[in-house]
């Protein structure tokens, strides 16, 4: 184990709120990762590449929905972003110099394979090449994110992921890029969040494609995951050094109120949100209370023979994104799940997230409950604030330092405990296009003037290298070669 001192502080106490008392439980200090914990930052291909019609790139759906009028916040689209395609060098110095030990970023699908099948495009394969030899070079470990929702739009118009045939469409884009890049990516993520690609996708209609339906969302969630499934298949037989998993965003729910009906809404919202995913793809099966529920609501006739071997087949991590903890009332006008969201209190980001670090100790335990052998990356894990730049030219974010030094205690604390933690992603490397809320949400470590394209690291990048290197230095040395 490595210790790093005075990263820690005493944890955040969030109040009670409507009448539940959730404690912020706190933690043994000082922090303590493994050797080889991977220290990492996130990012999207859409969200900082922009550079949309350039070297052949197609659209994706993502690119259709944000210019389509009312979708996204002010009207903001991904088309220049952070303009990192144009700014790879940069940025990977950028990386390089907070001290990261791993890059996460995502492939963009349609700058690949233009038309989602078919020709590929070398231009865009060659960008992810670069990438990958400049992390390389730069001593970063490369994970790369297979589909993190930018499906090329000519697939969308074939039914996108209500199409099955979308599934194998996936798979074969992966095998092209396993065999462009196979074992120089050592950590491939094959999917992120199929809950917002279904759900948010198809159902709540805030994500591409914008639909607003329970059986199109059932489908496409079902897709998506088998999809998955393929996919990783693909990356065990053609990068057999490599380890493939599945990103999965997980919320901690706790009901209202110990009221029966309560419970009831908050086993629905879990059901909805974490276990139609989580129990797929680590149980081989879909909840049954969920079945029963949305069998009640729409024809559940998208599963077929052998599809929840493939969706269960073997990973050799799971990616967890953690963001919110929600508290859950009956709600019988909500027409889906018959429940609703109690809005946060208490320490909230500027997203209106509520910060609750002990909520992500939660469900790494959780995790861990389902299947104690397998490895947990934490694939995002991050917060919107108010960022500015300030007269100085600072932008001073104590609030995210704190936000990461406590969401980091938490992770140590679980791996005490004896969860499997393997690495931290922070969401994100840089402020970009937050989806539904284009630039008006900054998660970044490092600060992006969307005018000038400037980079400035923020209080928290220097925290985060800091504690970086506090680990490093505390790292016992390598035993001495030829010993023993
Ligand atoms: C995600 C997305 C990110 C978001 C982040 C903050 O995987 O959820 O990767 O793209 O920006 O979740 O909302």
């Amino acid at each position: 184990m490595t210790t790093g001192p005075m990263t820690t502080g005493p944890m955040t106490t969030a109040p009670d709120d409507h009448g539940v008392t959730r404690r912020e439980e706190t933690v043994p200090m000082p922090l303590r990762f493994p050797e080889g914990f991977l220290f990492g930052a996130a990012s999207a291909a859409y969200q900082i590449e922009g550079a949309v019609d350039e070297d052949g790139r197609g659209p994706s759906i993502w690119d259709t929905f944000s210019h389509t009028p009312g979708k996204v916040h002010h009207g903001d689209t991904g088309d220049i972003a952070c303009d990192h395609y144009h700014r790879l060098p940069a940025d990977l110095d950028v990386i390089a110099g907070l001290g990261l030990g791993s890059y996460r970023f995502s492939l963009a699908w349609p700058r690949i394979l233009p038309a989602g099948a078919g020709a590929v495009n070398q231009k865009g394969l060659d960008f992810y090449k670069r990438v990958v030899d400049g992390l390389h070079e730069r001593g970063v470990t490369p994970m790369a994110t297979v589909y993190h929702w930018d499906l090329p739009q000519p697939l969308q118009d074939a039914g996108g992921w209500t199409n099955r045939d979308t599934a194998a469409r996936l798979a074969d884009y992966t095998q092209v890029v396993v065999d462009a890049l196979g074992d120089s990516v050592p950590l491939w993520v094959t999917v992120n969040e199929p809950f917002c690609s279904g759900m948010v996708g198809h159902l709540q209609g805030r994500h591409a494609p914008g639909c607003t339906n329970l059986a199109a969302a059932l489908a496409a969630s079902h897709h998506v995951l088998l999809g998955h499934g393929y996919a990783a298949e693909i990356i065990h037989r053609g990068a057999p050094g490599a380890q493939a998993g599945i990103t999965l965003n997980l919320s901690d729910i706790a009901p209202a109120t110990e009221a029966s009906d309560d419970r009831a809404a908050t086993a629905r919202l879990d059901g909805y949100e974490n276990r139609w995913f989580l129990d797929p793809v680590l149980a081989g099966g879909y909840p049954a209370d969920m079945l029963d529920w949305y069998g009640a609501r729409t024809p559940i006739d998208f599963i077929l023979d052998g599809d929840l071997r493939v969706i269960s087949g073997a990973i050799d991590f799971l990616g967890v994104n953690y963001y919110e903890t929600k508290t859950v009332a009956a709600d019988p006008a909500e027409p889906v799940h018959q429940a609703r969201e109690i809005p946060a209190s208490g320490a909230v980001t500027a997203g209106g997230l509520d910060v609750r670090p002990a909520g992500l100790g939660r469900i790494l335990r959780r995790v861990h409950g389902y299947s104690p052998a397998l490895p947990i990356y934490i694939t995002e894990s991050g917060a919107a604030f108010h960022d500015y730049v300030d007269p100085e030219g600072n932008v001073n974010d104590p609030e995210r330092a704190a936000y990461l030094r406590d969401h980091f205690t938490e992770t140590s604390a679980a791996i005490a405990a004896g969860v499997d933690v393997r690495g931290y992603y922070v969401w994100s490397l840089l402020d970009n296009f937050e989806w539904a809320d284009g630039y008006s949400r900054r998660f970044g470590l490092v600060y992006v003037d969307y005018r000038t394209q400037a980079r400035i690291p923020k209080t928290s990048a220097r925290w985060y290298r800091q504690l970086i290197r506090d680990c490093r230095d505390l790292a016992p040395a390598p035993p001495a070669s030829g010993a023993g």
